[in-house]
Order: structure tokens, then C-alpha cells, then sequence
């Protein structure tokens, strides 16, 4: 495309606020540099969009909450990429993310792009970060519910407020993200049963089968065994973000230590040290030896810090 075409197209594509469009001009300006050699412009506008979710100004004037607490709207910053998934897990959602790129042309076929998905696995494995870089690839707000808005004392109030959350997600495009799902979807035949609670789990199992497909449904759960069934069915993309294997903690150390100067141990060591953690705990602890490293300098030994940390964390697991 020539350069004065590119321009006017991303002037456009902000006029009529088609983020998908703003987002393919870009890609195309960064693939046009680079061809160039261009690569601190290329490396600096990548970085802008994938921060971005919404361009700086849509940042500062969308209200960070909305819809009277209802949701919060976070501003994804991560990106497929920078998540450790297993082949299939990185495959299947990239196919969403193209789906929904590319809904056009489904459409011109009577097809929609798949939009409801449902994460499983403990905590710290990355469910709300991939929830986060799917609307980074798109885009598109991250907008989380808020449960404490949301749960009121009144279960017939909590019907209602749900039915307002989805009214106002509806002409949006973004990625709807219900964290620990099962607080509220929970087995309709559990204990606590009552007629109240059945309108809980109806109003929001309509609300999921109404949702336009521009709107990408995001859901997560260390506990999907106490979802309800009829909830679970909902959802054409399952996806389980188990925690590493002690290889996959190596690779994943490898691959952070390839950004900086290294932990002063071996990957392999550790990964020995910290098998059984979640990605979470992993970063944490290679962040705390760093911190501590920087800390002591001029002095610091990046090895001993590396060591008496790893030591400090078996301890504490015990
Ligand atoms: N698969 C992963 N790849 C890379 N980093 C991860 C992964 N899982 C978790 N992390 C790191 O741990 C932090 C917490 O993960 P999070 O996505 O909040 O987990 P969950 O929502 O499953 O509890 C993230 O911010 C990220 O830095
Ligand atoms: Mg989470």
C-alpha cells in the first residue's frame, strides 16, 4: 500500500473507531519498516498496540469502571506470545483469535467466530492472563465482572444486576471475563438450592446464550467440577492451563533468563528446586532474586542470592 493510502486509512479507521482496521494498518506499517530495516520504529509501534488494547486516548477517556461497578475494565498488556501454552493450547486459541479477526469473511459465509471459552486449572497457570492477551491480539477492552458488585444479598437483585452487565456488553466489542466462574455458576442441584438461586444461574446462562459473537466470552475456574453441567456445555473452546512440569519450569526460566543476565544457577536448577510450583510462584521468585541481586550491588553475588532464595522457598513449601 502507498504511503499516503496507509495514512488515510488509519485516519479513517479511527474516525469510524474500527479497531480491527486501525489494527491492520499498523501491522502493515510495521511490516513496511521492517522490510526497510526500520526496526526501532517497527520494534516501537508493536510495542504501542500490543500495550494498548485501546489507543492512548481511548485509554484516558473510557472510564476505567463500568456500568455502575458492574465491570472493571483492565487494559491487557500481555500477548500470546509472551505465554507459555502447549502447542495445542497456543493453536487453539490463535484459530479464535483469527475467527474472530477475520468474522467477515465467516459471515459472507453464514459462518460466526467462536466467542465463548472456558479455562480450567489451579491458580497462577495463566487463565487471566490469557484472558488478557486474547483482548491484547484483538485489541478489543478487557472488561472483568465484578463479583462483589454483582452478588447481592438479594439473589433477585443479583438477577437483575446480571441482566444490566449483559445489556451494556452487548454493543461492545471486547472480552468478557467472569474469574472463578463457579461462584456463580454453580450446580443448580447443590445444597443450598432454592428457587431464588435457579433464576441466578437461568438470568446468566441467558445472558452467555444471547451474547453477540463480537463479544468474547472468557471464563475461569480452578473448580470446574461444581460448575453447573448445563454451564458447561455453553462453551465451544475448553481449554486446561495445567501447572509447568519440571522441563516446562526450565524452559520457561531459559527463556527469561534469555532477556537479561541470567539467576547466576542453571534452568535445570531451578526447575529441581521449584518443581510442583505454578508459572506464578517461578516468576516471583526469579523477580525476587533479582530485586535482591540489584539491592546488593556493588557487592552481590547473583549466584548466592539465587541459592539462598531457592533454599528459602523449599523451606517455606515444606
Ligand atoms: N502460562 C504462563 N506463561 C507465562 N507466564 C505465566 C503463565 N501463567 C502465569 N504466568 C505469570 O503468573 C502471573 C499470574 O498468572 P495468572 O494469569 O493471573 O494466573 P491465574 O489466572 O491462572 O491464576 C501472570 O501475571 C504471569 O506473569
Ligand atoms: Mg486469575
Amino acid at each position: 500500500m502507498a504511503r499516503s493510502d496507509l495514512l488515510l486509512n488509519l485516519v479513517e479507521a479511527e474516525r469510524s473507531g474500527d479497531r480491527q482496521r486501525f489494527l491492520m494498518v499498523v501491522e502493515s506499517v510495521i511490516a513496511e519498516e521492517r522490510k526497510k530495516q526500520h526496526h526501532l520504529v517497527a520494534d516501537r509501534l508493536e510495542e504501542l498496540i500490543s500495550t494498548a488494547g485501546s489507543s492512548a486516548t481511548a485509554r484516558y477517556q473510557s472510564p476505567p469502571v463500568t456500568q455502575d461497578g458492574l465491570l472493571l475494565e483492565v487494559v491487557p498488556r500481555r500477548r500470546l506470545a509472551d505465554l507459555a501454552l502447549s502447542t495445542e493450547t497456543a493453536t487453539l486459541v490463535s484459530e479464535v483469535v483469527e475467527e474472530q479477526r477475520r468474522r467477515d469473511v465467516l459471515r459472507t459465509h453464514g459462518l460466526e467466530p467462536r466467542h465463548r471459552l472456558m479455562l480450567v486449572g489451579p491458580p497462577g497457570n495463566g487463565k487471566t492472563s490469557l484472558a488478557e492477551a486474547i483482548a491484547a491480539e484483538l485489541m478489543v477492552p478487557m472488561l472483568v465482572a465484578s463479583y462483589e458488585a454483582l452478588i447481592s444479598s438479594y439473589l433477585g437483585e443479583t438477577a437483575s444486576r446480571l441482566a444490566a452487565l449483559f445489556e451494556y456488553v452487548r454493543s461492545r466489542e471486547c472480552v468478557l471475563f467472569f474469574d472463578e466462574f463457579d461462584t456463580i455458576a454453580k450446580e443448580r442441584a447443590d445444597d443450598h438450592d432454592t428457587g431464588e438461586l435457579k433464576r441466578v444461574v437461568s438470568s446468566l446462562l441467558l445472558g452467555v446464550d444471547r451474547l453477540p459473537s463480537h463479544v468474547i466470552l472468557v471464563t475461569a475456574s480452578n473448580h470446574p467440577e461444581v460448575l453447573d453441567r448445563a454451564a458447561g456445555r455453553r462453551f465451544q473452546v475448553h481449554v486446561t492451563l495445567p501447572a509447568p512440569t519440571q522441563a516446562q519450569i526450565g524452559r520457561f526460566v531459559e527463556r527469561q533468563a534469555a532477556r537479561g543476565h541470567g539467576f547466576g544457577v542453571t534452568p535445570e536448577t531451578i526447575a529441581r528446586n521449584m518443581a510442583g510450583a505454578s508459572y506464578s510462584e517461578v516468576e516471583d521468585l526469579l523477580l525476587d532474586i533479582r530485586r535482591r541481586y540489584v539491592l546488593g550491588l556493588p557487592d552481590a553475588d547473583l549466584k548466592r542470592t539465587a541459592q539462598e532464595r531457592l533454599g528459602r522457598w523449599r523451606k517455606q513449601k515444606q
